[in-house]
């Protein structure tokens, strides 16, 4: 099992790790070395990692060519890609999917669950591709007595893990409703 992690080294180091420790192979892509090195530190299995910004549409079908060589076929993608890189999601997706069964799992701000926001969202286009398993992870708040909170880092990433645990077509990782509710 080869896993390709992308943005996993902030919030979602504990997820990384523990995708490791269910026995993948992780693919770990995103900037900074120091925080990368560190995810392979702490991950009980193999890491390899890439450093390189993932808004370079070449340097990351370059980096995610170099890790299937290395790893063999991707089996599952764990994405959490700021909005200043609109295409990459989609483009990692068309890179990975060869026909085979390959998990997705797109980790998404709260703002994908706005109700204001009427698009259709990018499921479609991910379950367009053939072999790809789309899984939509959405991070909410949490509501408390008096007021709502964001999620913790560890909130988080037990809130990702159970789902590579338990395949879910759509997560929401705490609430997001009612939305004027949110921090
Ligand atoms: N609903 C919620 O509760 C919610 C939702 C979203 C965010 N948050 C909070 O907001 C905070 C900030 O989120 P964040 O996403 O900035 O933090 P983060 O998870 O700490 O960092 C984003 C991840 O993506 C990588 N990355 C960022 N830009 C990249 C690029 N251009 N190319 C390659 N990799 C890149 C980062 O590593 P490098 O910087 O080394 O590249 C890191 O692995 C989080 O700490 C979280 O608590 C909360």
């Amino acid at each position: 099992m080869h896993a390709l992690v992308i943005g996993g080294t902030g919030m979602l180091r504990a997820a990384t790790v523990g995708v490791s420790g269910r026995g993948y192979v992780v693919s770990a892509l995103s900037r900074r070395e120091r925080r990368l090195e560190r995810v392979v530190a702490e991950a009980p299995g193999e890491v390899d990692t890439y450093s390189l910004d993932y808004r370079e549409a070449d340097a990351l079908t370059e980096a995610i060519d170099t890790a299937t060589a290395a790893r063999g076929a991707v089996t599952m993608v764990l994405a959490w890609i700021h909005g200043s890189a609109t295409e990459a999601p989609l483009a990692i997706a068309r890179q990975v999917a060869k026909g085979r069964t390959i998990r997705y799992l797109h980790v998404r701000g709260s703002a994908a669950a706005d109700p204001s926001n009427k698009g259709a969202g990018p499921r479609a286009a991910f379950e367009g591709l053939p072999g790809i398993c789309y899984e939509e992870i959405i991070l909410g708040f949490v509501r408390g007595r008096s007021r709502a909170r964001w999620l913790t880092h560890s909130e988080i990433s037990a809130g990702v893990l159970g789902v590579v645990d338990a395949p879910a077509l759509r997560t929401i990782v705490g609430v997001v409703s009612p939305w004027d509710a949110r921090p």
